[in-house]
């Protein structure tokens, strides 16, 4: 009896065994498996089976037929289409849980907005999905994979006389020094406006893939332009205006550069994704300093008036105040429980300097950065992605995911007016220098021009 059940015990055992070894020798398929993921033999197929039909760069099957544009302005049969979306990165090198990609798979059944649609038919496996975990967690790592390649000249070369209908999203706007001209920026590269007609002039390439923030240079003659390759390199490229010739470029960041400030004619900071600030000398074209403290990537930047003071923001929900010369952290204030987008000055020299910011909480925040207080916020009904002052310090502009424009009063703390713009997100926002104008970006390369009344 006893010898039958240790016999037994050792049948099993030794099958337990045997199906170790098999499964050991299987081509790494399992997400616990300590070898690398190679993205194009495990990531790749679950991508093309279940998302590309509807999240490919935008195409027309027949030269007739409409253009097919990838839903919710995600993009997934590219490396640069990936890293394009401002919003909420879709893919965070490292950090699973705060790649919007992770988050749309991982929704309980049923939900609304699990990745594919429910009506698509059966959620991703957990085997896929915990792939798909691993191969993130690890960096994100795409191999020789750059997939679909646009060409710049597919958008450059679409007449001028009206803006082109279908163009990747428009990530950050500028008015030129003399608000003559607006210049925004996508994937396609640089696209100069003309005003008030909105024509699209003239489009230029940049180095960086992707591109997400335009930043003048105090004296307007120069235009830092931020971006990169996602997880690979951070790139900041500065032009001449308004000839717009290349002069240099700025390496050192280890993901893509989401916001430029500059100081003077010699220096500028930098944020990216890799989490890191960097003050960085032009003359040289070295950085000088910095400042670590942000645990994610950080997504934007707003100097006080004397600029010595930076305030920094990102995915990590927190406002950060530096003392640039230092390198260190003075304050950091943590009311925001989401992703915090963009950040903004109040134009006024007289008062306490006021900060506002806009995060995926749906809120926008004002902020007393010399203080450290957070004053009063407001809540709106969708998320504010760029933010930006009317030129008298009124009133706070937002462009919100819903594509509503929404202009909120900081003194009566509320929501004042909704201009709604187009049908999808605004992605960015510039308010004119003088006339009080204002000119919007949209998921779908959109540029459209607004006066609030
Ligand atoms: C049948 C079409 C369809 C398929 C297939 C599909 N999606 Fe989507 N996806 C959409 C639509 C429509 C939206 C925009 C509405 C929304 O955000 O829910 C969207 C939005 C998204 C977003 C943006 C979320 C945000 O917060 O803005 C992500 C990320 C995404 N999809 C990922 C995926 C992934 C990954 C797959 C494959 C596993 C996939 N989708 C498959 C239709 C699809």
């Amino acid at each position: 009896m006893i010898k039958e059940i240790s016999m037994n015990l050792e049948r099993h055992l030794n099958l337990a065994a045997l199906i170790f070894i098999l499964m050991s020798t299987v081509p790494a398929i399992s997400a616990d498996s300590n070898t690398e993921i190679d993205f194009e033999k495990q990531i790749l197929p679950i991508l093309q089976n279940r998302c590309f039909s509807c999240h490919s760069a935008p195409k027309s099957d027949t030269s007739e037929a409409p253009i097919r544009k990838p839903k919710g302005g995600v993009q997934l049969d590219s490396v640069a289409g990936i890293g394009a979306s401002q919003h909420g990165e879709v893919i965070i090198a490292g950090e699973p849980e705060d790649s919007l990609l992770y988050q749309r798979i991982t929704l309980p059944v049923g939900e609304t907005g699990i990745m594919p649609p429910s009506e698509e038919g059966h959620p991703l496996t957990e085997e896929q999905t915990d792939l798909i975990r691993k191969w993130i967690k690890d960096g994100a790592n795409y191999g020789e994979w750059v997939g679909i390649q646009r060409q710049a000249k597919t958008y450059s070369n679409i007449n001028n006389h009206h803006q082109p209908n279908v163009m990747p999203p428009i990530t950050s706007l500028v008015f030129s020094p003399d608000g003559k001209k607006v210049v925004a920026c996508s994937q396609a590269g640089l696209h100069v406006y003309d005003l008030p007609t909105l024509n699209l002039l003239r489009t230029i390439e940049v180095k960086a893939h992707n591109i997400h923030k335009l930043a003048y240079s105090p004296s307007g003659d120069r235009l830092a332009v931020g971006g990169g390759n996602p997880a690979v390199e951070g790139i900041i490229e500065i032009f001449s205006w308004p000839k717009l010739e290349s002069q240099s470029i700025l390496k050192e960041h280890r993901d893509s550069v989401t916001a430029v400030a500059w100081i003077d004619a010699s220096s500028l900071v930098s944020a990216s994704l890799d989490r890191r600030v960097i003050l960085w000398d032009l003359s040289t074209e070295t950085p000088i300093q910095e400042l670590n403290g942000h645990s994610k990537g950080v997504s934007s930047l707003c100097f006080l008036s004397n600029k010595d003071i930076l305030v920094s923001t990102g995915i990590d929900q927190s406002v950060r105040v530096w003392d640039l010369e230092s390198g260190k952290l003075i304050r950091s204030m943590n009311n925001h429980t989401q992703p915090v987008h963009d950040l903004a000055l109040r134009p006024s020299d007289t008062e306490l300097p006021v900060i506002v910011s806009a995060g995926d909480d749906r809120t926008v925040r004002f902020w007393q950065p010399s203080i450290g207080r957070m004053v009063k916020f407001v809540r709106l009904n969708s998320a504010p992605l760029s933010v930006a002052w009317l030129n008298d310090g009124s009133k706070v502009v937002t462009a919100c995911t819903d594509g509503v424009i929404r202009l909120v009063d900081p003194d009566l703390v509320e929501v004042t007016k909704e201009i709604p713009t187009l049908n999808g997100w605004v992605y960015t926002l510039a308010v004119h220098p003088t006339d009080g104008s204002i000119v919007i970006g949209g998921v779908n390369g959109q540029v459209r021009r607004v006066i609030p009344k």
